[in-house]
């Protein structure tokens, strides 16, 4: 700086120090409104719209994954560049290195001009950095892995979750109410007969923690696999413990308010529509054996599209047909790709019943309503 600029930057300081505002009180007080607006700002978040809550830390669920707040992402990406031993270039030197810039940023930006376009050295510097921030944490959203599915906190919600998971992992063997008995269609245990696991028996006599600890270990010398991820099954802890809340649901001790159960019932004529009537039954009685990781036949029965075209003898859904493999099997007449279905006992009349009108009118995803008739779907 010469002398000229130092003389005019001091008449400037002068000149706008007078017409200034005094930093006691004037600027106190702006400081304290703006500090109380942003507090009841705060306030307000906090008790309208509240935090996305996580579930509580499980030090024993092997499957969460870390990370840090979106803040910090960028400098985690960083570590990726930079693993094992010379990862100090990432936690130390570069960060080091740009706070050291900023630092020195009175040394070598010396102009007195204030205008970003007249400060190229700065203003390059910062705009590489932010650019910098702003790719690492788009690429380290990108490429994290996204996290084992969050169990719902609330009972409810729980046991909904757990039930899933039950029906899943453990009816094709246990069966969907943990009645037990012989085992059909299982690589293994054919032909084993279970105790049931929804007695009062069975549920007085076990803790939570031993039924968690059985799913969790298994009992490989009795056939019964394990499921926590520790010991290579494929089950979170959350998720077990759904599990367990679920089972715990079959205890007449157990007291619980769930919501409305599927309906089984339908109206004299009426058509079921997938989604309500047909997909629960498949869920409650089929799926432990045709999903994604245990599909016997290739055949899956998560999704609508899979059921009807689906299997090593597709199709086994003939809208409008009978004499296709799904009603045969749930028929228990033979059928070319094996035996009756569900393997171990006929479904009740009522839920056989269900499933043929629906074939009956044309198996379709979505049940069509004449029109006219939407208000009373119920008559024929
Ligand atoms: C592949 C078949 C199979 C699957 C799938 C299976 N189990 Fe088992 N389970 C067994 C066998 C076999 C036993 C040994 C007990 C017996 O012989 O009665 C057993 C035992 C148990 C026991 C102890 C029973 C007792 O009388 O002490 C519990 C509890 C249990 N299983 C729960 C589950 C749960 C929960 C799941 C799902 C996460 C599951 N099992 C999945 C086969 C299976
Ligand atoms: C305990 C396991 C188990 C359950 C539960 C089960 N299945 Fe199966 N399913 C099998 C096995 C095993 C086969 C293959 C039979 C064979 O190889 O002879 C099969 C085959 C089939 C096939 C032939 C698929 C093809 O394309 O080859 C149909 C259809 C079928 N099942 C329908 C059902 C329906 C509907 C339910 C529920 C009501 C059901 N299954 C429940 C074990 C099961």
């Amino acid at each position: 700086m010469n002398d000229q600029d130092k003389q005019f930057l001091k008449a400037r300081y002068q000149e706008e120090k007078e017409q200034g505002e005094k930093f006691f009180p004037d600027i106190i007080y702006k400081d304290t409104v703006v500090a109380f607006s942003l507090f009841l700002l705060l306030l307000g978040l906090a008790a309208f719209v509240g935090v996305d809550q996580k579930p509580p830390a499980d030090p024993s669920d092997t499957s969460y994954i870390p990370r840090p707040e979106w803040y910090f992402l960028f400098l985690f990406e960083m570590l990726k560049f930079f693993p094992g031993q010379i990862e100090v270039i990432g936690t130390v030197i570069i960060p080091g290195a740009v706070i050291l810039l900023l630092f020195l940023l009175p040394l070598y930006d010396r102009g007195i001009k204030r205008h970003p376009l007249n400060r190229r050295l700065a203003t390059a510097i910062i705009s590489i950095a932010v650019l910098a921030i702003i790719g690492l944490t788009i690429r380290a959203v990108i490429t994290t892995p996204p996290q084992a599915e969050a169990v719902g906190l609330t009972y409810v919600e729980r046991v909904t979750a757990g039930e899933d998971l039950y029906l899943t992992h453990c009816a094709e063997c246990h069966q969907p109410d943990g009645e037990g008995g012989l085992v059909v269609g299982v690589d293994g245990l054919e032909g084993r007969t279970l105790d049931p696991i929804n007695s009062t028996d069975f549920l007085y006599t076990r803790t939570d923690e031993t039924i968690y600890n059985i799913i969790d270990y298994g009992q490989p010398n009795l056939g019964m696999p394990p499921y926590g991820v520790a010991n290579g099954g494929e089950l979170n802890g959350q998720q077990m413990d759904a599990i367990v809340t679920f089972m715990r649901s079959w205890d007449d001790r157990v007291v619980i308010e769930m919501p409305a159960q599927m309906v089984v019932e339908l109206a004299e004529g009426e058509i079921p529509d997938y989604e309500m009537h047909v997909y629960p039954i498949f869920r409650r009685y089929c799926i432990a054996c045709h999903r994604e990781g245990n599909a016997q036949q290739n055949y899956i029965m998560t999704d609508y599209q899979s059921v009807v075209t689906g299997g090593d003898h597709a199709p086994n859904v003939i809208g409008g047909d009978l004499n296709n493999n799904l009603i045969r099997s749930l028929r228990r007449e033979d059928i070319e790709a094996g035996g009756p279905m569900p393997p171990t006992r006929p479904l009740d009349e009522k839920r056989l019943d269900i499933i043929i009108r629906w074939v009956e009118a044309g198996a379709l995803p979505v049940r069509e309503v004449e029109p006219g008739e939407a208000e009373e779907a119920g008559t024929p």
